[in-house]
């Protein structure tokens, strides 16, 4: 294995947007497990392999504790998040395992597949809605992204949550503002979203008659029990709702983008919505909308792929590499709905006891989008070519920030 003459700078830049950066395979041949230079010019570990990332997320020795000095962060704002408590996602076992815990019935794939009604009525009202407002055919182009993928998963989670029905067209409006790049109306959208969430919390523990929805289950249970606050059931109704935001969108709209370039298999499941299944986890391989999440800090020396690794090191997974990792996958590079994924194969919803909470909840959410998608605008394509989508930058998970399509 030979290491590349110069340290390499991590994240890449993505050269053609809608790819992997080239150095992701180019490490997986040659060096696999690589130091690169972050932001701040401190180093990390890089793995590049699916293996090597498998052992690593599920190393004991690892910390995901963000306050951690050793915690990789990919560009400044990082520091701020290492000041502020954390929730489960950045605490290690036997604190992280105890408030996944409490989350836990509401996101098994049994859980999600009750869900499946709730969210194919969000998914068509949100079509209902766009074709009410542009019509059965259009060739204005409508932003994709502002019109239907950034609205469907924030609802989703209301409904999870027990947000009454009736407020979450203005609370909808709210998370699409969180979403948007500018600082001040992200800011006092999570005051409004803050204060809403506290007041509904709030109505839960004084409610006589306890309702069937995640907060209600929280109130009854850990809170009664005096094992969460009111302000920690806050903090957890929060982490659901903009744990996954992000990634779905950019799911949903790479989703369609990457429909676009392969016109005859997005023309299969026009045919056969049954395929979305196989879609989607083809999908959720080719696209890893979640290439930087994985980051741990070296809490013991270890080693990990034959490389030593000391107390205090930084490690990045590049879960994005191991999805296309040819070890595992026949021609990674080919979007192929038929190649026989199986969901534990995808990396890009992590693995060991930090994967993914929201997976089941997102493939079913993800199944009925496409489902539903192409039956009520057959037509649906994009209105500007590929390359000229605005994608967001190399430092945040990728995704489409503005996508205009006619149908
Ligand atoms: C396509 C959508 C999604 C992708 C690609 C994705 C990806 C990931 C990844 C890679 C991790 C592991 C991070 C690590 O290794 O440190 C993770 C963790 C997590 N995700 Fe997701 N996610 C998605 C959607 C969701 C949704 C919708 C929810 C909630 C409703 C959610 C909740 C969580 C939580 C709670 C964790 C932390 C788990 C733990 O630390 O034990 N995710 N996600």
């Amino acid at each position: 294995m030979h290491a590349p003459t110069e340290t390499l700078t991590f994240p890449f830049a993505r050269r053609e947007t809608f790819h992997p950066p080239p150095e992701n395979a180019e490490l997986r041949h040659k060096c696999p497990i690589v130091k690169v230079k972050l932001f701040d010019d401190s180093e990390s570990w890089l793995l590049t392999k699916r293996k090597d990332c498998c052992a690593a997320l599920a190393a004991p020795q690892l910390s995901a504790d963000r306050r951690h000095a050793a915690y990789p962060e990919i560009h400044e704002g990082g520091g701020k998040a290492k000041a502020q408590t954390p929730t489960f996602v950045n605490l290690d076992d036997p604190a992280h395992a105890e408030q996944r815990g409490m989350l836990e019935a509401w996101f098994t794939p049994q859980a999600a597949e009750k869900m499946r009604p709730m969210m194919r009525r969000v998914v068509e009202a949100n079509l209902d809605e766009l074709v009410g407002k542009h019509g059965e055919h259009t060739r204005e182009p409508v932003d994709f992204v502002q019109e239907f993928a950034g609205l469907v998963p924030p609802q989703v989670i209301y409904h999870l949550l027990g947000i009454p029905e009736e407020d979450i067209p203005a609370l909808s409006r709210d998370s699409e503002v969180r979403t948007s790049t500018a600082r001040d109306a992200a800011q006092s959208s999570n005051r409004n979203l803050q204060a809403y969430m506290e007041q509904f919390v709030k109505g839960r523990i004084e409610s006589p008659s306890p309702k069937d929805d995640l907060v209600s289950h929280l109130v009854a249970g850990p809170y009664k029990q005096g094992k969460l606050s009111l302000e920690e059931i806050v903090n957890l109704a929060f982490l659901v709702l903009v744990a996954g935001n992000a990634a779905l969108i950019n799911s949903i709209a790479l989703g369609v983008v990457t429909l676009h370039l392969h016109a005859g298999q997005r023309d299969e499941l026009k045919e056969d919505p049954k395929l979305a299944k196989d879609v989607v986890l083809e999908l959720t391989r080719y696209n890893t909308t979640s290439a930087l999440n994985s980051r741990r800090a070296v809490n013991e020396d270890v080693e990990i792929g034959g490389q030593s690794m000391r107390k205090g090191d930084k490690l990045i997974c590049s879960v994005q590499s191991a999805d296309r990792d040819e070890e595992h996958f026949a021609h990674p590079d080919r979007f192929d709905i038929h190649r026989r994924v199986e969901p534990k194969d995808v990396l890009g919803f992590g693995w060991g006891p930090h994967r993914c909470q929201g997976e089941w909840l997102s493939r079913v959410e993800l199944e009925e989008v496409f489902a539903v998608l192409y039956q009520r605008l057959p037509d649906l394509k994009l209105a500007v070519p590929v390359e000229s989508l605005e994608y967001t930058p190399a430092t945040q998970n990728m995704g489409v920030t503005a996508m205009p399509v006619v149908w």
